[in-house]
Order: C-alpha cells, then structure tokens, then sequence
C-alpha cells in the first residue's frame, strides 16, 4: 500500500536546515530557520535555564503525567506576561490557558477548538505568513483566507491594504495577527494601527486569534504586547498561541501555551474544558520539562530579573547585526538602499531577495535563506558578514 503515497515536498525551512547540514562546504552560512546565534554563531542555553535546571535536577520528585492542560503554575505566568500581571483579564480569571508542545502544538489546538466547538469555518492570515500557519489551519480542517499585509515597492506594510482586506472578513471568521516581530517580514503595526485594526474587528465581529511567539524580541516584554494588549482591553472573546522557543532559547523543549479569553470565568471554563478534549485526543497532555524551566525562572523575582536581562542581551545583538547588516551592504557595493531592514523587528527581515537570487546564494556561496527571501538577521555574526554581504551584492 504504502507504494502508492506520493512524496512530501520538502519544509520551506526545516527543509532548509537539512540541506545545509548536509552541505560539505566549511564557510557555508545558515539564515534559514528562526533560531538566535550569539556572537560566536552558537545557539546557547540561557544561563537563567541553566540554574533553573539545576534546581529542577535537585528538587523534581516525579515524572508522572501532567494534566491534560499542564501546569496551573505555568499557566499563571503566561498569562502575566501576556496581559499583565494586574490586568482584569488575570485577576477576574477571564483567561484559561493549556501548556502545549510549542507555539505549533499551540496554533492546532486552537485551530481545532475554534473548527468543532465554535464553528469556525474560515481564518484569515496575512500575505505573506510563515509557511506553516497554512498547513497548520488546513488540517485542521479550516478554510485559509489571506489580507494584505506588505507592500513590496515600498517595504513597508500595506495599512491601506490590510484594511481593505480586512473590511471584507465575515462575521464569526477568525483572523490571525502576529502579536510582534511579524514572521516573515519583522514589520509591525503601530500602536495607532493596532488601535484602528481593534475597532475594524469590534465593528465586524471577527474572532482575534495572535500568534504571540518573539516577545521581548521586538522591543521590549511589555512593549511587544502593545497590539494584544488593545485588543484585550475591549474584546471579550480572543485567543493567543504563545512560544518559549525563542525568548527562553527552548527550541527542542517544546515549550508553548494555548490561552482563550471568554467574557467572564464560568464561559472560560466551559469551553477550556473543549480544548482539554481536543488536547486529550491529540497529544493527551504535555511534555513537562521546559514548562517547569519557564515557571521556575518566572516565580523567582532574581531570575526573572536575569531573564529579561538575556533577553534584552539577544534582542539587543540582533538590532546592532541590523545596522551593520545594512552598513556592510553599502561598503560591499550595493545599489539598492537596505535601510529598511533596520526599521524591522525581531529576528527576521523580508530582504527582497527573489527565488534565483536566494538559490543562487545557495549554491554558489553556501548562503542558507528561506524561498520567499527571508533572512533570519540572527544568525549573523561579525565574522560572517561580510562574506554574506559579497555574495549578496555579487547575486543582486
Ligand atoms: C521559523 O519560522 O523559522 C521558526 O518558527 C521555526 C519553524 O518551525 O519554522
């Protein structure tokens, strides 16, 4: 039987990292997945987790089953870091939030929930997205609908454009906006913009669903939750797939968070009790270690202060990277202004880079970035910018 199953294409990005692994080429340079390197081009393992982890090595009594929805710890802190720890949202117990396995299991979850048990049939996701909202909301049987989102003459984002898509989304369809550091394209609204997005969805009734996975990546924890937070003040009904990948360095943790917000506590309960059973039939409950990692560094006041030093260590790098990036560009000899990248936030920038373009840095300069031109601004480090900028301007 299995003879007759056609072949899978490739991930857009995991596919990438595969195919550089297995490229000989010493001096061959990885911008594909979202993963931040430090100076040195490592991924480390944020010091806060080490001793977090050591406490958990020490103190953890048990590996028995986690609740279907995980750690009540966790899920307070998430919270916190989403709204605020004082918001109404919080303290008025509005919000109930499951531990997934990462921002992806996250996504499905709430994909799932929204389909069966309210009766979403449509979401709407910004042209472009990453890759895998789209395989994400399919299976889980939604319809994908896109809005406007970049303007590709001037590299900015489209407002004009979003807000004319979004005019035409239906009542009762839900909407995905990226909480911050837009993926692909590491350009965000503005505050006003959220404010102007937030009335559109009150007035039209769709359903706000954000994906929440660069915080602090952006420009600041709270800073980054500008846009949620509007919308949190004056909607009774969202919902949010958070990550630890990135802010935590807990990539291959699996460590994120599916969090509905309901009109008042006793509707929230309710229909969590649905996203536990769509949770039980998937995965049945989640992976406990990075969660502990996270809830461990958050209720402890030093290391959380620590943690956001860490943060604000890597979000930090990434902006100076930006500037040289596009320093560097100019001294190699490039024509085209690249000042843009520097008004983009997060790890990510959309370089306008076409499909020979990028494959040509692929193959005749070992240059690893994702098909749509997105360059992950992370993985750059003093020493190999300047090899990417020549082999940039060489292919432009
Ligand atoms: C990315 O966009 O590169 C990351 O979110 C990793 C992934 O799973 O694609």
């Amino acid at each position: 039987m299995f003879e007759r199953v056609k072949a899978a294409p490739t991930d857009p990005i995991l596919g990438l990292t595969e195919a550089f692994k297995d490229d000989p080429r010493t001096d061959k340079i990885n911008l594909g997945v979202g993963i931040y390197k430090d100076e040195n081009g490592q991924t480390p393992i944020l010091r806060t987790v080490k001793q977090a982890e050591q406490r958990l090595l020490d103190h953890e009594q048990s590996k028995s089953y986690l609740r279907i929805e995980g750690l009540a710890s966790y899920a307070h802190e998430v919270q916190k870091l989403l709204f605020g720890a004082d918001d109404a949202i919080v303290t008025g117990h509005r919000a109930a939030t499951a531990q997934t396995p990462g921002g992806t299991g996250a996504l499905r979850t709430i994909a799932e929930f929204a389909f069966r048990h309210i009766g979403i049939r449509t979401i709407w996701v910004s042209d472009p997205t990453w890759a895998n909202h789209i395989s994400v909301f399919r299976a889980a049987g939604l319809e994908v609908k896109t809005y406007r989102y970049y303007d590709a003459q001037t590299r900015r984002l489209d407002f004009p454009g979003m807000l004319e898509s979004l005019s035409q989304v239906s009542e009762g369809d839900m909407v995905l906006l990226h909480g911050c550091c837009h993926n692909p394209t590491g350009i965000d609204p503005t505050t006003a913009q959220w404010q102007t997005l937030n009335e559109l969805a009150l007035k039209q009734n769709w359903l706000p669903f954000f994906d929440f996975a660069y915080q602090g990546f952006g420009h600041g924890i709270d800073e980054d939750a500008v846009g949620l937070r509007i919308f949190a003040q004056s909607h009774q009904e969202m919902l949010i797939a958070s990550s630890f990948s990135k802010n935590f360095g807990l990539y291959n943790e699996r460590v994120g968070a599916a969090t509905i917000v309901a009109h008042d506590h006793n509707v929230a309960t309710v229909a969590f009790s649905q996203v536990k059973a769509v949770i039980r039939a998937n995965y049945s409950n989640p992976p406990s270690h990075g969660a502990a990692i996270v809830t461990t560094i958050l209720e402890d006041s030093q290391l959380a202060a620590q943690w956001h030093v860490e943060v604000a260590q890597m979000r930090e790098r990434i902006q100076t990277m930006r500037a040289l990036f596009v320093k560097k560009l100019q001294e190699n000899g490039a024509t085209t202004d690249f000042s843009f990248i520097e008004g983009q936030n997060g790890m990510f920038s959309f370089s306008g880079l076409n499909k020979t373009q990028v494959e040509r840095l692929r193959d005749e300069f070992g240059v690893y970035i994702v098909g749509s031109g997105r360059i992950n601004v992370a993985g750059m480090t003093e020493h190999n910018i300047d090899a990417l900028c020549k082999a940039i301007v060489h292919v432009l």
